[in-house]
Parts: C-alpha cells; sequence; structure tokens
C-alpha cells in the first residue's frame, strides 16, 4: 500500500513542479537610477514588518536613504529614524500604494503571508498593484524578493523541498509566487530584478554570499540569512548588473 501512496506522491510532485518550470526572464536595457532629494535614493519597502523587510529598513537607512515603510500594522515596525516615513496600507488596496509611491526612486518588495494552505492571489495581484501604481507615479525601478524554486530553478531549493515540502505546505503560495513572477516578467513600465534566495534564516549578516544564475543545488538546496538577502537587495538599488532577470542568493 505505502509503495502505491509513494508512486501516486512522486507523480503529484513531479507534475506540481513542471508546472512551475519556466523560460529564464530576458535581460531588458536599463534606465539611469533616478535619485531625489540630493544624493539621497528614496526607497520604498513593502512588507517592512516581515524578516526580510525590516532588515531591509535597517540597512537602507543605514546607507543614508530616505525610506518610506508601507505596512499593515504601523505599531509592528518599531523602528523610528529621521529619514524613515510610515505609510499604513494593503496591496490590495491600490489607492494605499498611491499614497506610498509619490516621488520614491525605487521599490523594494519582501511581500510574504502565512495564508499557506488556500489559494490566495495576495503575491501575484499586490505585485500587480505595486506595478501599476509605480507606472502611475513614475517609479523606474522594482526589487522583488521571490524564492529559489520556481522559473528555471524549479530543483534547485534541494531535494527534501522539491518533492516534499514544495508541493505538501507550499502547493498554492508557489503557484501564485509563479503568478508573480510572470507579471512582473510581462511588465515593460519599470526596471525589475526578481531576487531568489534559497531557504531563510534569522541569522547575522555576513555580507559574504553566491549570486548568480546557478544558485541553490538539487540535493540539499542551500540557506542565506534575511539580513543577507536585504544587502543584496539593496545592492540593487544602484547596480544594473541584474535588471531584466532573477538572480539567485544563498551562502
Ligand atoms: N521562509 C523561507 O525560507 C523563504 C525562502 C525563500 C523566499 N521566501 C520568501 O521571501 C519573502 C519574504 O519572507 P520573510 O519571511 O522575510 O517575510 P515575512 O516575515 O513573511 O513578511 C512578509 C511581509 O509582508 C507583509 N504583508 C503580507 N500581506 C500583506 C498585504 N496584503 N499588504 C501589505 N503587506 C503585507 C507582512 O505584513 P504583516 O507583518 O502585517 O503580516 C510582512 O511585513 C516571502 O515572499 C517568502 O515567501 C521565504
Amino acid at each position: 500500500m505505502w509503495k502505491i501512496i509513494l508512486v501516486l506522491w512522486l507523480i503529484y510532485a513531479l507534475t506540481w513542479n513542471y508546472f512551475l518550470i519556466r523560460k529564464a526572464p530576458r535581460t531588458k536595457k536599463a534606465g539611469r537610477p533616478t535619485r531625489g532629494w540630493g544624493n539621497r535614493t528614496r526607497v520604498l519597502i513593502i512588507g517592512a514588518t516581515g524578516g526580510t523587510g525590516r532588515k531591509l529598513v535597517e540597512q537602507a537607512l543605514e546607507q543614508g536613504h530616505k525610506v518610506t515603510a508601507f505596512v499593515r500594522k504601523p505599531a509592528k515596525l518599531k523602528i523610528e529614524h529621521e529619514n524613515l516615513r510610515v505609510v499604513q496600507g494593503n496591496v490590495m488596496d491600490l489607492p494605499s500604494l498611491e499614497k506610498a509611491m509619490e516621488g520614491q526612486s525605487v521599490v523594494v518588495s519582501a511581500l510574504g503571508h502565512k495564508r499557506l494552505l488556500w489559494p490566495t492571489k495576495i503575491l501575484s495581484r499586490g505585485t500587480e498593484n505595486i506595478m501599476r501604481a509605480m507606472k502611475n507615479n513614475r517609479v523606474p525601478r522594482f526589487i522583488c524578493e521571490s524564492s529559489l524554486g520556481v522559473g528555471d530553478t524549479v530543483g534547485r531549493g534541494g531535494l527534501p523541498a522539491t518533492l516534499l515540502f514544495f508541493p505538501l505546505v507550499l502547493p498554492f503560495y508557489f503557484w501564485d509566487r509563479v503568478r508573480m513572477e510572470e507579471s512582473i516578467v510581462n511588465n515593460t513600465d519599470v526596471d525589475w530584478v526578481i531576487v531568489r534566495p534559497g531557504r531563510l534564516t534569522n541569522g547575522p549578516l555576513r555580507g559574504k554570499y553566491r549570486h548568480g544564475f546557478k544558485i541553490g543545488n538539487y540535493i540539499w538546496g542551500g540557506k542565506i540569512a534575511r539580513a543577507d538577502v536585504a544587502d543584496f537587495m539593496l545592492a540593487q538599488v544602484s547596480d544594473d548588473t541584474y535588471i531584466g532577470t532573477a538572480p539567485g542568493v544563498n551562502y
């Protein structure tokens, strides 16, 4: 009996992964990063109260950027700084995004959620709303956190994740994530970078990690601290190397 279950599971897991496979995004020529307020870039951070988002806020402020944190619950942020503005909103609500978007030079999104066990469109529709608000406010650059295991990195999250964890716990989440990536790739209004980390940890910033198009591996996957993902994402604010592509990032 267990052999039949195993075979059926394998068929399900492989078929599910097959539907996540997409062609690698193409490189698009980048415009120059737009800077406001003298030398300071104005960075809008979506998902600022989350694990990666909080690191993004802290590091962006340390780097001297003017930061706007887009949050559902301002009281949860608990970061205060003269260069930090907090805007309350929801990515499913376009007017609240529009309010946060005015005058920004770049949007960095670490959007995620915990509604794992049923279908949602928070990543895909939320990200479409972000890009719509960007277009309306002529914000030129979008850096978005995704994950290894979708598109042309299917399998690179490692065997246990590919065959067990993703199809068992995150099937709807990943389906939404594929739709999110597609909406970014098909968008011609902004210069974008999709950042695909492996398993996230809360470890300290190392400042040393691998990035590129052959990150992750098919056996054990790999990991990286949210602090280092934030470091890499913020580097994309002024670096054009990965514009129009989806690099992976891992130790
Ligand atoms: N966990 C992993 O190993 C792993 C690996 C690779 C990639 N990723 C992906 O990386 C991303 C960041 O992960 P994380 O664990 O650092 O983030 P997280 O702690 O899950 O934070 C997600 C953020 O998104 C916000 N958010 C959720 N729904 C929203 C909405 N409707 N409107 C506005 N904001 C909303 C949350 O706000 P609240 O604080 O109000 O809930 C929170 O600030 C996620 O997409 C995740 O799936 C995770």
